[in-house]
């Protein structure tokens, strides 16, 4: 076997399978949740394992605060949204959610339907909800939980 066809067979072996434009599955609601860094801070455990996604933590929130002027927030349980919402109903939200720092709202306005679609279709797959992330508490209060100090601190704009 020639080396280049060896390469592409491994090649399809291991990476992931390219999705039609538009489709809407799991699968590709896992792919998107990855690049669109969702993992990162709504999975407790994810950057500190380089990105292993424990299905029984995925997208349920951190107990890690972010700590600034708006106070400290939490990575919410994305779960219990999708829970209790249905598919029209969630990817609404996701075209208009604005919420504190460090949440990149504005980049969800780069996904299309289909993303969102497929987003809250991976999410339901997962499982029980479980349980929420702890409440947002106010800038004079001293966090319970460990936290992040964002230094400089970036306030939103409104
Ligand atoms: C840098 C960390 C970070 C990343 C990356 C991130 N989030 Fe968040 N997210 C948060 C925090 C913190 C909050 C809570 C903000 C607040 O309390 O206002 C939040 C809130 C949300 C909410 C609001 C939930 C509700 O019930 O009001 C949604 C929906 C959400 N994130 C979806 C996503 C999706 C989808 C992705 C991936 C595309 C993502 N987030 C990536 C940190 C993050």
């Amino acid at each position: 076997m020639r080396v280049t066809s060896l390469f592409y067979l491994l090649a399809s072996l291991t990476m992931p399978a390219a999705f039609a434009q538009g489709e809407v599955s799991v699968e590709r609601g896992l792919q998107v949740s990855i690049i669109g860094g969702c993992h990162d801070c709504h999975t407790e455990g994810y950057s500190e394992t380089e990105g292993k996604i424990d299905p029984e933590r995925a997208l349920m929130g951190s107990s890690v605060g972010w700590r600034g002027p708006w106070g400290t927030t939490y990575a919410t349980n994305l779960r219990r949204d999708a829970a209790v919402m249905s598919e029209r109903g969630f990817v609404g939200m996701l075209k208009r959610i604005r919420t504190l720092p460090p949440m990149p709202w504005y980049n969800l306005r780069a996904m299309d339907e289909s993303d969102m679609q497929s987003l809250y279709q991976y999410i339901r797959s997962l499982g029980k909800a479980g349980k929420p992330a702890p409440s947002r508490s106010h800038a004079n209060e001293e966090p319970t939980t460990p936290y992040v100090q964002l230094v400089p601190p970036q306030m939103p704009k409104n």
